[in-house]
C-alpha cells in the first residue's frame, strides 16, 4: 500500500472517497465542502447510517464518484477510533476492487493511526493461494488534509506508523508460514535479511548447532533433539552506541508438537503459531531498521521445533540448562520456558536495564484472558514498568494486564532431583511458567509476556486478523518512547 499526504482547500478531484462521520451525522470535512454539496447531504439526513464505529455507507457524487461514509462513532475519538474507522473504510473499498483512494481528513485527524489502520486491516496469508482468493486491498492512498495542517507533521506520523505496519505484518507472514517451511533456519535467514536492509542500523549474528554445543546451551538443545531441524539462537543489535541496553527474548518454536507429552490431536495445526514470540521480536526490529530510537535494543531468539523423534528428551529427564541451574522435565510439552531459560541467560550479558520476553507460552494465559490481553509477570524490578506497558497496550490496542508473582507460588516448581521442576500442575499455570523463568531472568528487571491468548484467534476484529495477528510489535515500539 502506498499512502501519501496532501494538503487541499477543495475536495474535488477523485473518484474514491473516504470521509469521516461521527454518530451525530457530523462529517469531518476539515471545514471544506463537498463537491455537489447538498446533493450528498440528504441521504445523510435520512438516517441510513448512523456513523458508528466500524461501520461504512456508499454513497455516490457528481460524476460518478464514490463517497464512503465511515464511522468515527462517538467522542471524545481516541487512537482505536481513527485506526479502527481507518480499517473499516479500507476493508469496504477494497472488498468493491476498488484500488485507488482519497481519504479526506479533518485537522486533528491521528495520522499515525489512520496509516496503522489502513496498512494492517483485511489482512490475509496468502503466499500459497491462487490470485482469485489473494486478500484485497487498497493500493494507493492519499490523505486529503486541510490547508490548515502541516504536511511535514503528517508525513513523519505516516512514515512511524509505516514503519510499525511494516513490522507487524512480517511478524504475521512469520506466524502463518506453516512449520514445514518456516523452521529455526527460516527465522535465522529473516534476521539476516531484516540486517541487511537495516542501512547498518542492525547487526546480527546467528549460533548453529556446533556453536550452542560449545557455548553450553544446552536447554534449547535438549528441546530440539526430537526434530531433524537444528536449533539456532538469533541475536540482533540494534544501536550499539545507545546508552541504555534493552533486551527482547522471543519464544521461538516453530512447532510443538508436545514432543513425547504429545499434544492430542484437535488445533495441533495451531501450534506453527508457537513461534509468535520470536516473530514479535523479529517484527520489532524490522521495524527498528527504518527507525531512530536512542536506545541500544538487543534481539534474543531461541529457536527449535519440538517433536518427538527418536533421539527426543523424555519425561524424567533432567537437564543442566547454560545458567548450570538443573531442571528435571515433567513434561516434554512444556518446552517454551526451557528454551526460554538459555535465552534469558543469555540476553543478561548484554548487561541490559530491562529484560523482556514474550512467549506464546501457557494454555492457561489462554483460559485467564482470552485473546483480548496478553499476560505480563514479572520480577520486582520488572514490575516498575509494568504502568508504562499497560498505557503503551491501551494506546496501541495490545493489551497487557498484570498477573501476580508472590513467593507464595515457588513450591510449586520445587523438584526432589533437580533444582526445579518444568511444569507446576494445571492451577496458576501461567505463574508457575514465570516462576520458572525468572530463575533464569534475576537478578535483571524482568518483564515476561505471555502472548498464548493474544498472539492468534479465530475472529477478525478491526485491524486484528483471523490467525497469527503479529501481537507485541506495536507494543514495544510504543514502549520505547516511554523507557
Ligand atoms: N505452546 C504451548 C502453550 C499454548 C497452548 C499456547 C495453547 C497457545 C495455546 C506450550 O508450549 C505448552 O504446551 N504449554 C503447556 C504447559 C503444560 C504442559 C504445563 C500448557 O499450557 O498446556
Ligand atoms: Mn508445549
Ligand atoms: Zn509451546
Amino acid at each position: 500500500m502506498r499512502i501519501s499526504v496532501k494538503t487541499q482547500k477543495s475536495l474535488d478531484g477523485f473518484e474514491n472517497n473516504i470521509v469521516l462521520m461521527d454518530e451525530k451525522g457530523k462529517l469531518s470535512l476539515g471545514g471544506r465542502k463537498l463537491p455537489g454539496g447538498k446533493a450528498l447531504s440528504g441521504p445523510i439526513e435520512t438516517k441510513d447510517f448512523k456513523g458508528e464505529l466500524g461501520g461504512t455507507h456508499l454513497l455516490y457524487g457528481p460524476a460518478n464518484s464514490r463517497w464512503l461514509l465511515t464511522g468515527l462513532g462517538k467522542g471524545p475519538f481516541t487512537a482505536r477510533h481513527w485506526r479502527d474507522a481507518a480499517a473499516a473504510a479500507q476493508k469496504a473499498f477494497a472488498a468493491l476492487d476498488i484500488t485507488q483512494a482519497a481519504f479526506v481528513l479533518p485537522a486533528e485527524a491521528d495520522v499515525f493511526e489512520i496509516v496503522t489502520g489502513l496498512m494492517l486491516s483485511g489482512y490475509v496469508y496468502d503466499r500459497y493461494l491462487p490470485a482469485k482468493k489473494k486478500g484485497k486491498y487498497l493500493s494507493r492512498v492519499i490523505l486529503l488534509l486541510p490547508e490548515s495542517a502541516s504536511k511535514a507533521k503528517a508525513d513523519k506520523a505516516r512514515k512511524l506508523a509505516e514503519a510499525q505496519a511494516a513490522g507487524t505484518l512480517l511478524a504475521r507472514d512469520l506466524m502463518c508460514s506453516p512449520g514445514n517451511l518456516a523452521g529455526p533456519e527460516y527465522l535465522a535467514a529473516t534476521a539476516k535479511e531484516i540486517a541487511k536492509n537495516s542501512g547498518g542500523r542492525i547487526k546480527v549474528k546467528i549460533k548453529r548447532q556446533a556453536q550452542l554445543e560449545k557455548e553450553g546451551f544446552d536447554a534449547l538443545l535438549t528441546v530440539g533433539r526430537g526434530s531433524r531441524k537444528e536449533a539456532h539462537l538469533i541475536e540482533m543489535e540494534y544501536n550499539p552506541e545507545g546508552k541504555r541496553t534493552l533486551a527482547l527474548v522471543g519464544k521461538g518454536i516453530t512447532f510443538d508438537s508436545g514432543g513425547i507429552s504429545l499434544k492430542p490431536g484437535a488445533a495441533m495445526d495451531e501450534m506453527k503459531y508457537d513461534m509468535g514470540g520470536a516473530a514479535a521480536v523479529l517484527g520489532t526490529f524490522r521495524a527498528l531498521a527504518e527507525l531512530n530510537y536512542p536506545h541500544r535494543i538487543i534481539g534474543i531468539v531461541p529457536t527449535c521445533e519440538n517433536m518427538p523423534g527418536g533421539d527426543a528428551y523424555r519425561p524424567g529427564d533432567i537437564i543442566k540448562a547454560r545458567s548450570g541451574v538443573t531442571i528435571e522435565v515433567k513434561n516434554t510439552d512444556a518446552e517454551g520456558r526451557i528454551i526460554l531459560a538459555d535465552g534469558l541467560d543469555y540476553a543478561k550479558e548484554f548487561n541490559p536495564e530491562l529484560i523482556i520476553d514474550v512467549a506464546t507460552l501457557t494454555g492457561a494465559c489462554v483460559v485467564a484472558l482470552g485473546n483480548e490481553a496478553a499476560a505480563i509477570l514479572g520480577n520486582e524490578k520488572g514490575e516498575a514498568h509494568y504502568d508504562a506497558l499497560v498505557e503503551s497496550g491501551k494506546a496501541t490496542g495490545e493489551r497487557v494486564w498484570p498477573m501476580p508473582m508472590f513467593e507464595e507460588y515457588d513450591y510449586l516448581i520445587e523438584s526432589p532431583v533437580a533444582d526445579i521442576k518444568n511444569t507446576g500442575g494445571r492451577n496458576g499455570g501461567t505463574i508457575t511458567a514465570a516462576k520458572f523463568l525468572q530463575h533464569f531472568a534475576d537478578p535483571k528487571p524482568w518483564v515476561h509476556v505471555d502472548i498464548a491468548g493474544a498472539a492468534w484467534g479465530d475472529k477478525e476484529r478491526g485491524i486484528r486478523p483471523r490467525g497469527g495477528n503479529g501481537f507485541g510489535v506495536r507494543l514495544f515500539l510504543n514502549f520505547f518512547d516511554r523507557f
